[in-house]
């Protein structure tokens, strides 16, 4: 019997040219992904984001036909002008697709900054450099004899460990290095020996495993400084968006949990290469690695099965800090270097939320501070030095740009900010490199929500207003949109809008973030009155606009003189933890001052959300100065707005 030989089909990616042979029934994302070519797909091809479009230019016919998804996210103009999505589009023929500017990805902004706090340089890893003399008839001390009293006599270092696969290679190192070594140390463990002196070369990796993105930052351990940064998409998304699903994957099996472990590994190790040759820095050089990311990310990381965590009581298998071999986590830095990773506090607060507290230091502080880690799992922190309540709400990818029509990452021609004239509907923008816009990235997405309540195109439910008379605002396919760019200023070919679906996703997103603050402070007996300090942290976090998360109610109102914006707070407490020993101390301690509040469990969760979901919220009395304002532009609602009363 003649061996069954699967077809192949060419595909050409326009406008790069990019070509790619490939199976017959692959889809055109594999395709794209293959050639290399530039197309977004922030679902990881599951058909749930809509932001794979790709118009088939030639031999349509060779191609599936229209999936379910896509009747979902093309309008049936978009399908008779040949748009696909690419992730739900097989191929059994040669075929031409275009890529339109709206679904590339463009450089991403990195998104990495975040609060510097300073802290006192003290790395676990420290170099030591010693000349030692030979041995000789009258002087034959074994050669870690004669390592480890040099240590002892020129740096008193003593009780010291090495491990038995260096003592196998130390006699050929010391004799090819003239005896002229530097050893690398960790605490009291030998873990590298080195020809020559290399005292001037230790650095570190720090990474924030966030459910959608990773930060990776390189630090120089002997000036405590980043030398370079980088971000990509979490690879672990085409496995599902949220956490829960991704713990669901892992459950099947070990495979499946070592196929999410794999993946995460792999885009850390992709950023710290891009680090590397950036700076010229020796994988080798890296000597230790510190990481942070919810309990769910953080389990995936380390290859411990996430069953548990979604199940009630929601319990992790590991709450406390752990070193790891990076060798045995598949980290590609120095082989005999370790991964640090920080405690966790509960199922759904991790170790990034530690990281935060480290990084704003509410730990230590007795003024009384509110932390908002904004993300697809937003985590909040209410307390000071003497406690400290946090919860976890999912406020799911909304304001990550998926589900949104036109939402996309903060890249070139993102649009990041907008102002809309109340009077005239006149729509300012401003994009990411001053580029043509192609989308709508988070920071804006708050920024548009605020400014269409303030001119009146929508009211305090969200619902847009048809009656007014403006050419923004119109209704397409039955769903009322606002246009924020016109098709001659946007780089899309099309008008780029803001729909009324996309007001509804972002309604639940930013009630649910409002949702965790409110029911934290009521847990404690606080009012906005209360609270001294407010930090808004997240990976877009330092492009939000204060103002405007309080006018759509992402959060309780407090004078904008009290809020801090601190971009990726839980970066900073990785890179903390990493240059300080004190710091990892620390975070193990904050534990002790924590105490975890399950919001579905709490008795106000369901009314509280319902109120949230107003913008700014029911109960305007808690929203005075949003109130004022809205009252002077003639916004403030006709009708009181019924509060759901907390039973
Ligand atoms: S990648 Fe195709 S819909 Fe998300």
């Amino acid at each position: 019997m003649k061996g069954c030989i699967a077809m192949e089909v060419n595909v050409v990616f326009q406008p790069e040219g990019k070509r790619v042979r490939i199976k017959s029934g692959s889809t055109i994302l594999e395709a794209a992904n293959l050639a290399g070519a530039d197309l977004t797909s922030i679902c990881g091809g599951k058909g749930k984001c809509g932001k794979c479009k790709v118009i088939v230019e030639k031999e349509k016919g060779n191609v599936s036909s229209i999936a379910e998804a896509e009747n979902r996210f093309l309008s049936s103009a978009e399908i008779s002008a040949g748009y696909r999505l690419a992730c739900c589009t097989s191929v059994m023929g040669n075929v031409v697709v275009r890529i339109p500017e709206e679904s590339r990805t463009g450089r991403q902004r990195l998104q990495v900054e975040g609060i510097e706090t300073p802290v006192k340089l003290e790395p676990l890893v420290k170099k030591y450099f010693v000349k030692l003399q030979g041995p000789t008839l009258k002087d034959p001390r074994s050669d870690v004899d004669r390592l480890l009293d040099e240590l002892l006599v020129q740096y008193g270092l003593e009780n010291l460990e090495l491990t038995y696969d260096l003592v196998q290679r130390l006699p050929f190192i010391l004799r090819d290095s003239g005896w002229e070594v530097t050893v690398v140390m960790r605490d009291n463990e030998i873990i590298s020996l080195e020809p020559g002196d290399t005292t001037d070369r230790i650095f570190g990796y720090a990474v924030d495993i966030g459910t959608t993105k990773l930060a990776g930052y390189l630090l120089d351990l002997i000036t405590g400084k980043v030398i370079a940064a980088g971000s990509a998409m979490n690879p672990q998304i085409p496995y599902g968006e949220d956490v829960v699903t991704r713990i669901t994957y892992a459950m099947k099996g070990i495979k499946e949990l070592k196929e999410l472990q794999r993946a995460v590994v792999g885009g850390l190790n992709q950023i710290l290469a891009d680090l590397l040759e950036k700076t010229g820095v020796k994988r080798e050089e890296v000597y230790e690695m510190t990481a942070v990311g919810n309990t769910a990310m953080h389990h995936l990381f380390l290859k411990l099965n996430p069953k548990f965590l979604a199940l009630s009581p929601y319990t992790p298998v590991l709450r406390k800090e752990i070193s790891v071999n990076a060798k045995r986590v598949g980290v590609k830095i120095n082989s005999r270097s370790y991964v640090h990773v920080l405690p966790v506090i509960a199922g759904f607060v991790g170790a990034d939320n530690v990281a935060v507290i480290l990084a704003t230091e509410i730990y230590k502080r007795s003024e009384l501070c509110l932390a908002l880690d904004v993300g697809t799992n937003t985590e909040i922190v209410l307390g000071n030095k003497d406690e400290m309540l946090v919860c976890s709400c999912a406020s799911g990818p909304a304001f990550e740009g998926a589900h949104i029509k036109h939402g996309m990452r903060a890249a070139t021609g993102a649009i990041e900010k907008v102002r809309i004239d109340p009077e005239t509907l006149e729509v300012k923008y401003w994009t990411i490199d001053d580029a043509k816009p192609r989308g709508i990235c988070g920071s804006a997405l708050v920024d548009v929500l605020a400014e269409m309540l303030k001119a009146g195109v929508i009211d305090a439910t969200g619902t847009m207003n048809k009656e007014l008379n403006s050419p923004r605002l119109r209704v397409c396919e039955g769903v009322p949109e606002f246009v924020l760019a016109w098709k001659k200023e946007t780089s899309i070919g099309d008008d780029i809008v803001v729909t009324q679906r996309d007001v509804r996703e972002l309604q639940l997103a930013k009630a649910a973030m409002n949702t965790g603050a409110m029911t934290l402070m009521r847990k404690k007996g606080v009012t906005e009155k209360d609270i001294d300090i407010v930090f808004i942290a997240g990976a877009f976090g330092s492009y939000i606009d204060p103002e405007s998360s309080t006018v759509i109610g992402m959060h309780p109102e407090f004078p904008l003189e009290k809020v801090k914006v601190v971009g990726n707070a839980a970066g900073t407490g990785a890179r903390m933890a990493l240059v300080s020993k004190t710091c990892r101390k620390t975070a193990e301690e904050i534990h002790g001052k924590i105490r975890y509040v399950e919001l579905a469990a709490e008795p106000c969760f369901q009314a509280e959300f319902m109120n949230s979901t107003f913008m700014p919220y029911a109960d305007l009395n808690r929203f005075p100065r949003t109130s004022e304002l809205l009252r002077k532009l003639g916004r403030y609602p006709k009708k009181p707005i019924p509060t759901l009363p907390c039973k």
